[in-house]
């Protein structure tokens, strides 16, 4: 019997939980995974700038154990392709994008999961500029009740 080939598209910059989550459900959902890793040149050209560069990205989604197949996403053109080039039976992506890949039933089945809840690159994005902001005086400040804490601990 023929393999059961499941598709997703992104760009998964901060490897999070969210990320992990959504490739094991898909991985289940099938026999084999590809995942089309967005490229640094994509993300610039959707105005999003990417923390992590493309090797890197690829690298870690590659390592994953539910991942078969990792290639790089550089147009929004290249789906139809991809399907046919690979055989894919399932089409599936977060339903941050619902609804905007119906146009590839033609060519397979379309899913869209729910996100995982509380998590995301952007989330990560802006906690990290919100540590850069905290001024030195203003940790060193919170070094020191730490430390008092500690001592009165011990
Ligand atoms: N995803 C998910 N749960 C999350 C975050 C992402 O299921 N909490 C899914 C998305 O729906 C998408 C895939 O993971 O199918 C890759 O998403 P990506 O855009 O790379 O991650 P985000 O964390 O959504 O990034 P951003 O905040 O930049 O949109």
């Amino acid at each position: 019997m023929k393999k059961k080939i499941v598709i997703t598209y992104g760009t998964f910059d901060m490897f999070h939980i969210g990320h992990l989550k959504l490739l094991k459900r898909l991985k289940s959902m099938g026999d084999e995974l590809i995942v089309a890793v967005s490229t640094d040149e994509f993300n610039l050209g959707k105005g999003k700038k990417t923390l992590i560069p493309y090797d890197q990205r690829a690298e870690i989604v590659a390592a994953i154990q539910y991942v078969d197949k990792v290639l790089p996403e550089t147009c929004w053109e290249q789906k139809v392709s991809d399907i046919k080039k690979f055989g894919v039976d399932l089409f599936v992506i977060g339903d941050d994008w619902q609804g905007k890949f119906d146009f590839l039933k033609e060519y397979c089945e379309v899913m869209y999961l729910a996100r995982t809840e509380g998590v995301s690159t952007t989330m990560l994005k802006d906690s990290l500029s919100a540590i850069k902001k905290i001024s030195k005086e203003d940790l060193i400040n919170a070094l020191d009740i730490l430390e008092r804490l500690r001592n009165d601990l011990a």
